[in-house]
């Protein structure tokens, strides 16, 4: 076997009393699309964080082509955060900025001249769907999920190998949802990225996912292709994935 991409062991993260993350195994193989579910509250975005090293697990490994991100020093904290791009629940898209300043901060950051910038800008809009004059315009002036498409280009501007998509499609009506379900199939496919998307969204989870996880009470308790998760007998699986109020997961648990 090859060395996995993203290699999560044993991982354990409390705040204060309270333990998040209780042990968390999880790999992810170069090119898969893994999708990760859990009810809210139940440490999935703090597994990412976790993952892109914002946040530092009390025990265990985080592995990324082999090499231990928990024990890097600022120069090689820097080179490996260069791998990801990650589209954070909230989009988090500065108002004060037009559209191609959001996409190529990063770029902006390096010193890139602003020509440069807006121009790769304007390629990754095209990769995501949107015309060259959506550049020039200020995220207040789009819509929900034209915003989770600039926030998707800017997510790809320094060609990541990983991205990693925090509830990409929440807040999202039905057709712009699939919109994006299927622009995170394009990305997989045009760019060979791997990634980690953590949704509730089943429509969702079922049309990008390689493999599905799910996350309950500080552990992996599932993982498996689309339709061995389809036809678990877990229980709690089952009951998420049906969405049923009636089952084992207690409200409260959640
Ligand atoms: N920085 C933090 N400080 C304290 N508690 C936190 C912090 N981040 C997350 N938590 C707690 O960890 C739990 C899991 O949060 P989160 O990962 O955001 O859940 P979700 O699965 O909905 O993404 C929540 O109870 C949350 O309050
Ligand atoms: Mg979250």
């Amino acid at each position: 076997m090859s060395t996995p991409k993203i290699d999560i062991r044993n991982v354990q993260k409390s705040f204060g009393t309270k333990r998040v993350l209780e042990n968390v195994n999880l790999t992810v193989e170069k090119g898969q699309s893994m999708v990760i579910l859990g009810g809210s509250g139940s440490g999935k975005s703090v597994l990412l964080r976790c993952l892109l090293g914002l946040l530092a697990p009390d025990n265990g490994k985080i592995l990324v082509d082999g090499v231990d991100t928990t024990r890097l020093n600022e120069q090689q904290r820097m080179q490996f955060m260069r791998k990801f791009g990650m589209l954070f629940q909230s989009g988090a898209l500065f108002d004060s900025l037009s559209n191609w300043e959001n996409i190529g901060f990063m770029l902006t950051q390096q010193g890139v001249k602003p020509s440069k910038v807006r121009q790769t800008a304007i390629d990754k809009l095209a990769l995501v769907g949107l015309e060259p004059r959506v550049a020039d315009q200020k995220p207040a002036e789009l819509s929900g999920g034209m915003r989770k498409r600039v926030a998707l280009a800017r997510a790809i501007c320094m060609e990541p190998e990983i991205i990693l998509y925090d509830e990409p499609t929440t807040g999202l009506d039905p057709i712009t949802s699939d919109v994006i379900n299927d622009l995170i199939l394009k990305l997989k496919e045009d760019l060979g990225v791997t990634s980690v998307t953590i949704t509730h969204n089943m429509n969702s989870a079922f049309k990008i996912a390689d493999r599905i996880a799910m996350l309950y009470m500080g552990k992996i308790i599932a993982n498996g292709t689309v339709k061995e998760i389809k036809t678990s007998d877990n229980p709690y699986v089952t009951q998420f994935v049906n969405g049923l109020a009636q089952g084992p997961i207690k409200v409260g648990q959640r």
